[in-house]
Order: C-alpha cells, then structure tokens, then sequence
C-alpha cells in the first residue's frame, strides 16, 4: 500500500534516505560527497519539503517504509524516490514512480520532470524518461551532486 506520508514517518523516512544514498549511490560519488550529503540524520529535511509545497508518500511493506517518493505538482517535478537497500531490486520503486505517474496526470500533468542521481539514470530511463541535459543538483544541506535532468511525457 502507498499512502501520504505523516509526520510520524519521517524519522523512519529519515532512515531509508540516509541508508539507500549510502547504498545504492556508492557506485557514482565519492563516499565524502555521499556523507556530506546524508552523514547526519535530519528528519526536519522532510518538513521543509512540505513546506516547499512537496506531497510525500511512503510505500510500508512488513510494518517498515520501504521507499518513499516526493512530488511537486506546481513545479511539475519528481523531486526524490528512495528504495531502502532492504527491498532494492524488486521492482518498488517502478511501483512508486507509476503512482507518482498517476498522481501527476491526475493533477493535469503533461510533462514530468526529474534531476536524477547518475546512479538511478538508468532506472528513469527505463521508465519513460529521456534524459534533457547534464546538471548540478544542489541538496537541501547545500552539496552539489552531478545529476542529469530528464523528462516523462505523461500520455493518458
Ligand atoms: C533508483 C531506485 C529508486 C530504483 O528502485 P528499485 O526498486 O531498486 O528499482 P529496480 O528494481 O528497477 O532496480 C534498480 C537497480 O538496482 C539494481 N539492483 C537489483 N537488485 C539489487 C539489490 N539487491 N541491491 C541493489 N541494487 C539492486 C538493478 O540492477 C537496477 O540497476 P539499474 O537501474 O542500473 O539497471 C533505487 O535504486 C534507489 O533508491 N536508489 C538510491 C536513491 C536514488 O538515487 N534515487 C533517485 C534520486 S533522483
């Protein structure tokens, strides 16, 4: 079941973030840049999002939150999907991203977009997204990850 986050789910949230980037982005930064980025917990992260105007929601799978996804329907954007290294490869975060598809459309969303880690290019890719050009994304906490902005047409 996926389902709009709580304030209660972000220390758990907290937790999946921090252990997936440390999991599953090793193979394409350096792990300084990765501990500069999730080396403290820092579940606040999450109320800022909202705050941002971002909706949150949680994928929980056995009583634990195994991927969580974050959307910004004004600024048309997938801000962040993270699969807790638990549950990587199992195909949830396809689960996730076609519910965020859907919420998107639902929201009258034609065109999708994400700045995506380099370590999840390939799973974007496969999900419909193309990639537009090369970037810097800056993190909430200020580091700067090399990203690649892609997009998703959103067909009905
Ligand atoms: C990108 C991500 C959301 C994909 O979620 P997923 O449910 O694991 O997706 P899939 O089942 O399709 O598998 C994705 C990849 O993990 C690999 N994989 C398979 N089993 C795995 C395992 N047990 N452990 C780690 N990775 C595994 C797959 O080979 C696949 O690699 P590829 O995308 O380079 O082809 C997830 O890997 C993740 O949370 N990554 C870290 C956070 C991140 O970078 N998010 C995107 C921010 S924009």
């Amino acid at each position: 079941m996926i389902r709009i986050a709580e304030q209660s789910d972000y220390i758990d949230m907290d937790s999946v973030f921090r252990a997936s980037a440390k999991a599953l982005c090793v193979r394409d930064y350096d792990l300084k840049t990765i501990l500069a980025w999730v080396g403290e917990a820092r579940p606040e992260r999450f109320i800022r999002s909202v705050n941002d105007g971002c909706t949150l929601y949680v994928k929980v799978l056995e009583d634990k939150i195994a991927c969580f996804g974050e959307l910004n329907i004004e600024r048309q954007l997938l801000l962040s999907l993270f699969v807790s290294p638990d549950y990587a490869g199992q195909g949830i975060g396809k689960e996730m991203i076609e519910f965020l598809f859907t919420k998107a459309r639902d929201a009258g969303i034609k065109v999708l977009k994400v700045d995506s880690s380099l370590n999840a290019a390939n799973f974007y890719l496969r999900n419909g997204f193309v990639e537009q050009s090369k970037s810097d994304f800056t993190t909430q906490n200020g580091v700067v990850l090399k990203s690649i902005k892609m997009e998703c047409v959103l067909t009905t």
